[in-house]
């Protein structure tokens, strides 16, 4: 065996995947004592417009629950949006938060549920990756494929001002209960089903080529690569099986970056949502070949078994990554991702700056690459980027 087993993991989360699980609700909570008084998180459309708030509302109200609803989340929450919900939380003094949304919901409400509990504001807890303080429950509801945020000990919001993402993380950032129901991904259109889903592989490829990887979540990280790549163009088209399995895959990648963390990838793709506004998953999706293109060599084993894994063959180990990495072009060729930061409005003379700015603000997760990146490897990863994949 070429890894040596070595584990470091707990989930406190309690999960339910299940079709139709969110009209049973109060069924689950009743076997929780998550108290009478919660905090609903939510975006401003989406469970409005598909009656889900309703819903919702009605499940709460039958085990006696009193609901306030803060349905303020934008997409890339801010500091100021989580500190505005602590404080509806601290004047209602609810009992627990449910968050019913994609991955900016569920971080938003986990953010306020740490600043509601702690009494501090919530800028204090930015940049800190282990904390561990008592929080209110937080149930998690994901009504996208792709953060696995609901499984995950992270929250990651903006500060607008720097333009920066700030992430924060540890224990107390695990939800206590996600219910994960595809049928909240009926309605989901196709280009949130490619930029959630691209994020999914984008946490399943970085957590497998993580320097952090352990047998564990090479095991969680590529079974999510391969039944993404398998599912993710038939979601794109509507087909609500694949989408349920997009849903399971992305939960596999957010179990897996919880032991890994993200990297190179994730630190380059918040520069293009944080300084042009691109969806987290696409911003990613636009740095994962040239990325992955770059790392190759240095690690022609793992990339050779990942290949395997996912069906490929050939003596040659080099033959092997490149068969991996036509793999993932092709797909973001089917979802019609663009092919190169020119189309995302990048400037070539602007690689200088913005890798500037990626190793200031995301040190943390450059530090979790399988190979040390300075800058000039990061500006080579740009320029790639930047003439785009094959
Ligand atoms: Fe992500």
């Amino acid at each position: 065996m070429s890894k040596e087993i070595q584990l470091n993991f707990s989930y406190p989360t309690s999960v339910v995947f299940k079709r139709g699980a969110i009209k049973e609700l109060s069924e689950y909570l009743k076997q929780y004592d998550f108290g009478k008084s919660c905090l609903l998180v939510s975006g401003s459309n989406f469970a409005r417009r598909t009656g889900y708030l309703d819903l919702l509302k009605n499940e709460l109200k039958k085990i006696n629950c009193e609901t306030y609803v803060y349905d303020r989340i934008e997409p890339n929450p801010s500091v100021e949006t989580v500190e505005a919900g602590a404080m509806l939380a601290r004047k209602t003094n609810v009992s627990f938060v449910l968050a019913f949304g994609g991955g900016s919901v569920i971080d938003a409400a986990k953010a306020i549920s740490l600043a509601y509990s702690s009494g501090v504001r919530i800028q204090n807890f930015l940049g800190v990756m282990n904390v561990n303080v008592t929080t209110v429950p937080l149930v998690a509801l994901p009504t996208t494929a792709g953060t696995g945020s609901e499984v995950s000990k992270y929250s990651v919001l903006t500060d607008l001002k720097q333009k920066r993402k700030l992430a924060i993380g540890g224990p107390a950032l695990f939800p206590k209960l996600s219910i994960l129901d595809p049928d909240t991904l009926y309605t989901l259109p196709p280009n949130l089903v490619a930029s959630t889903g691209l994020d999914a592989l984008s946490h399943a490829l970085e957590s497998f080529f993580s320097k952090n990887s352990t047998v564990f979540s090479d095991m969680l990280s590529k079974e999510s690569i391969r039944i993404i790549l398998n599912n993710l163009p038939r979601a794109f088209s509507g087909d609500l099986e694949a989408k349920a399995w997009m849903m399971y895959a992305s939960m596999l990648a957010g179990l897996s970056i919880n032991i890994t963390s993200t990297n190179v990838v994730h630190a380059l793709g918040y520069y293009l949502t944080t300084h042009y506004g691109i969806p987290h998953g696409l911003a990613n999706a636009t740095f994962l070949v040239s990325s992955l293109e770059y790392e190759a060599p240095f690690m022609t084993d793992r990339f050779a078994e990942l290949s395997e894994a996912l069906g490929h063959s050939s003596p040659d180990n080099v033959v092997k990554s490149r068969l991996l990495l036509k793999d993932i072009s092709l797909l973001l060729d089917a979802l019609r991702i663009p092919r190169n930061l020119r189309e995302i409005g990048v400037k070539e003379d602007e690689i200088n700056t913005m890798v500037e700015d990626v190793t200031q603000n995301y040190s943390r997760n450059l530090s979790n690459s399988p190979i040390e990146l300075n800058k000039e490897k990061l500006i080579e990863i740009c320029k790639n980027a930047y003439v785009g994949r094959f």
